[in-house]
């Protein structure tokens, strides 16, 4: 991998962590929620969704301090989709990020609680903590977008299709909108975020979106494949949970091979629409993260 990325990301991840812990100290009453929020955010995610938020900015000559607030809004969605996720009800998980998973650690009804303070409060980091970042259209526009890419025509459609597919032969259209929700609305979301901000003219937003939804597909799919092939050690989470619930995934319904196959061909898609649009120097970060994408083993 590029070492300039691997700088890059750790950059923009530290920044990130020193913001979201800040905006946690604001946060004590009832302990148990805040704990729990502070545990599900702080517990070791690769925050792929605020790092997509900054370097767009970035490659649209934006300051990423005008994003903050949202990113930190999004991690707040993803990591509370992950809490109810492993829930009992849902995947039945133990661990997460290497660490017992929320409700293992709070209680069941405790992590539903702290799952829904965090869809919540995320909604007031987009609005009220943007108040004097961004402007009064700005906010509306992304406030809109995350509960559209959130709910029943985003990720919890996905999740909801992804568990009612679980011990059933599916076909590929349904897998895709499976993939499509559960995932990739939540890895578009950052990104059309920053085209909000920037206020990105019409071309460069159509690629930009094409080029999310690419690598919103191929993270899932690379999940799926890794649920196979990866370990406890570098995943933090179990491997086998996919096939022991009979779920739906690339591996599942095309075979190894196959879902290898698409891997690919999105990465490179995902890469060339970018070298096309900003050339190879200025798109060089988004254009890495795709190999990083296929590449990653956690
Ligand atoms: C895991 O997301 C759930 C999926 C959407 C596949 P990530 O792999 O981004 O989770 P963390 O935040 O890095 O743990
Ligand atoms: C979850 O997909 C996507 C979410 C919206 C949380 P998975 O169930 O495959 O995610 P992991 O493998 O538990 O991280
Ligand atoms: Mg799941
Ligand atoms: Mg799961
Ligand atoms: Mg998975």
């Amino acid at each position: 991998m590029n070492s300039d990325f691997q700088v890059y990301l750790k950059e923009k991840t530290n920044f990130f962590e020193t913001e979201l812990k800040k905006e946690l100290e604001e946060l004590s009453y009832p302990e148990t929620i805040a704990k729990g929020m502070e545990y599900a955010l702080l517990n070791g995610g690769k925050r792929l969704r605020p790092f997509l938020l900054f370097t767009t900015l970035e490659l649209l000559n934006q300051d990423i301090q005008k994003g903050v607030k949202s990113a930190i809004g999004i991690e707040m969605i993803h990591s509370y989709s992950l809490v109810h996720d492993d829930l009992p009800a849902l995947d039945n998980d133990d661990y997460r990020r290497g660490k017992l998973t929320t409700h293992k650690v709070f209680g069941e009804a405790e992590a539903i609680l702290i799952g829904d303070a965090l869809l919540t409060y995320a909604f007031y980091m987009l609005s009220e903590k943007n108040l004097n970042i961004l402007s009064f259209e700005q906010i509306t526009k992304i406030i809109s977008k995350t509960s559209a890419y959130s709910g029943i025509n985003g990720m919890i459609g996905g999740q909801m299709i992804d568990i009612e597919s679980e011990n059933k032969k599916i076909n590929l259209e349904t897998l895709k909108y499976i993939h499509k929700h559960k995932t990739g609305k939540l890895i578009k979301l950052p990104i059309e975020i920053a085209c909000i901000i920037a206020d990105v003219s019409e071309d460069k937003r159509l690629v930009l979106e094409e080029y999310a939804e690419l690598i919103g597909l191929a993270f899932q799919v690379k999940d799926d494949i890794l649920d196979i092939e990866g370990t406890f050690e570098e995943l933090g989470k179990p491997v086998g949970s996919d096939d022991d619930l009979h779920k739906a995934t690339y591996p599942s319904i095309l075979g190894m091979e196959e879902s290898k196959k698409i891997l690919n061909e999105t990465v490179e898609r995902a890469k060339k629409i970018i070298h096309n649009m900003f050339g190879e120097e200025k798109g060089k970060i988004l254009i890495s993260l795709a190999d990083f994408i296929r590449e990653r083993k956690s």
